[in-house]
């Protein structure tokens, strides 16, 4: 029986309380979906390189046919994944919010796009999404091309090399999602990291600025974090299954409605 200094039962009570919530997510979230993290992803045929020899652009301007094609398998592998029960416990919590006039926004540092399919609407991809190509010479974004792509590397229409449309190490984060996150990190009143290691500045820092705004903070993570002891709620499990049980908590179970948004993925 969970007692009321429960991490859980409290967390729960701050999000029946919330009426502004920001959501940092990680690759912690996709794990139970079979996203393989970062590092998980060097396998097989692309056990012997180095992630951070890929993920630069002077690895694309080095070998654009290598840096394609590792990219364009990952983002196969996002494409036949489907969103898992902690996605989907997000975009209830969003639903459930919009309906008492509140309101959450997910910042997350994945590119798989499963927040969106799950059927979450304000999402803030920081890191980027996989599914996009951009035009190396125009600019121009390309979001529904071929699986797998026709060539490596592909070209665009211009005759352009397309690049991944991510952020790489060593690159700026976009300064449009930069500034939605700070925007939500400073007027927030609760505020969730969810599995993220938060050791990738500046997404890391947006807890923290959240708490010196006043917030509420959760964490939920499989494993200790350098966050855990700083959150105001620190949730040890696996978001697949810690998530769901939030919501429910705090809004009962969830009753179907015509006018419940459903998940597009597959
Ligand atoms: P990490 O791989 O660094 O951390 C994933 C976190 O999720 C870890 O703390 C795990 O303990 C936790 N975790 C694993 N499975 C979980 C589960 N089922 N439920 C809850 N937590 C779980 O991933 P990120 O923090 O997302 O950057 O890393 C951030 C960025 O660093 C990535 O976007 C990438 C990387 O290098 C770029 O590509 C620029």
């Amino acid at each position: 029986m969970p007692t009321i200094d429960d991490p859980e039962v409290q967390a729960a009570g701050a999000l029946a309380r919330a009426r502004c919530v920001g959501v940092l997510t990680g690759a912690g979230i996709s794990a139970e979906s079979g996203i393989p993290t970062f590092r998980q992803s060097m396998e097989g045929l692309w056990a012997t390189f180095d992630p951070e020899t890929l993920a630069t652009p002077a690895a694309f301007a080095r070998d654009p046919a290598l840096v394609s094609r590792w990219y364009d398998e990952r983002r196969r592998g996002c494409l036949a994944a489907v969103p898992n029960a902690g996605h989907r416990a997000l975009a209830r919590l969003e639903r459930e919010l919009d309906a008492r006039s509140g309101s959450l926004t997910i910042l997350t540092q994945n590119v798989d796009g499963l927040h969106q399919r799950a059927g979450s609407q304000r999402v803030v991809e920081l890191h980027g999404s996989i599914t996009v190509w951009r035009c190396t010479r125009t600019g121009a974004e390309y979001r529904d091309l071929e699986q797998p792509l026709r060539e490596y590397p592909r070209r665009s229409d211009a005759g352009g090399l397309l690049r991944p449309g991510v952020v790489w190490f060593g690159e700026a984060l976009p300064p449009e999602a930069l500034a939605a996150a700070d925007r939500l990190a400073t007027t927030c009143d609760t505020f969730l990291s969810i599995g993220t290691s938060a050791a990738v500045y500046p997404a890391a820092g947006f807890v923290s600025l959240a708490s010196a705004h006043g917030a509420t903070t959760i964490e939920v993570n499989r494993d200790p974090t350098p966050l855990s002891t700083a959150v105001t709620w620190s949730i040890r499990g696996c978001a697949g299954e810690v998530l769901p049980r939030l919501v429910e908590r705090a809004f009962g179970a969830e009753v179907p409605s015509s006018g419940t948004r459903s998940s597009h993925g597959t």
